[in-house]
């Protein structure tokens, strides 16, 4: 498929009084982000991070699920060919280093990448149906994105193992109780009270915003190598039988 016309639609873009919404878009497939959800997400993210219109960014997913991960299908070609292509990669980097602040809006179930890219996030407002997951090792590969340093530090070491390592999920209350959720609210309250949140800190000036955000992430060197070892780990993982079995058995479960 060509990217550019597959990034048209399965991610929606748009800008609106200094906030940017990026939202996944591919509810028939749950939102799991294939490379053109990728490049186009990358690319709107660095945007936002090169425009002074752009305060604040929501990240969002169309129906009623946030993201369901990776494209399994993806995982299965990538272990069965050449390994992952590296563009998709370029969104874990473009995540961290963006340096407008992030506003994750989560209806349903936010699973694998779509759980570690709220670690990026600076308030997250999750609807009451939503569920927290990273069932990486399930699938015989590990947690990216920085999440093996990210989680323990936001949530402790124990939480974090429960949920990375044990692949327990989190309701939204109990990622709220952990730290790493701001507010809870009915599932079709949540992209207005995003909205609202995301408003609020577009209006604030945006240089101090920038400042105090840039301190509060004063790990970003950290993250930008926990990003490039756990990669390492990743792609060695992905080409394994385990995997590509885990992968399969996905793929054919309602066969
Ligand atoms: N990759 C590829 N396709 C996916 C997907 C993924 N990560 N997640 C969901 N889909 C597809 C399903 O295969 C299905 O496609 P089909 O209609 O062509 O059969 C469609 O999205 C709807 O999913 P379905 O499983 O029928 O919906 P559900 O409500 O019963 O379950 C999920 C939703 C998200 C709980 C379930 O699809 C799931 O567990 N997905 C895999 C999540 C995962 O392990 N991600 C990788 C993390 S590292």
């Amino acid at each position: 498929m060509n990217d550019v016309a597959a990034m048209s639609d399965v991610v929606a873009v748009t800008d609106d009084a200094g906030v940017r919404t990026i939202r996944m878009n591919r509810p028939e497939k749950k939102n799991a982000l294939t490379l053109a959800m990728y490049l186009q997400m990358t690319r709107a993210l660095k945007e936002a991070d090169a425009a002074d219109a752009t305060r604040c960014v929501i990240i969002a997913g169309a129906g009623g699920t946030f993201c369901a991960g990776n494209d399994i299908t993806d995982f299965l070609k990538a272990a069965s060919g050449g390994g992952l292509d590296p563009r998709a990669h370029e969104f874990l980097l473009a995540l961290a280093r963006c340096r407008k602040p992030l506003v994750g809006a989560v209806r349903g179930g936010a699973i694998g990448v779509g759980t570690t890219m709220l670690f990026h996030c600076d308030h997250v407002i999750t609807g009451t149906d939503a569920t927290l997951s990273t069932p990486f090792l399930k699938l015989g590969l590990i947690p990216e994105a920085a999440s093996t340093l990210l989680a323990p530090m936001r949530m402790g070491h124990s939480r974090a193992f429960s949920l990375l390592v044990m692949g327990r999920p989190l309701s939204a209350a109990e990622a709220r109780e952990a730290g790493i959720v701001n507010t809870v609210v009915e599932p079709d309250a949540v992209e207005a009270t995003a909205l609202k949140a995301a408003r609020e800190i577009a209006a604030l000036p945006p240089t101090t915003v920038a400042v105090t955000r840039g301190l509060m992430r004063g790990h970003l060197d950290a993250v930008m190598k926990q990003i490039e070892a756990e990669s390492s780990h990743f792609r060695d993982l992905l080409q394994s039988d385990e995997a590509r079995s885990a992968f399969a058995a996905f793929l054919a479960r309602k066969k």
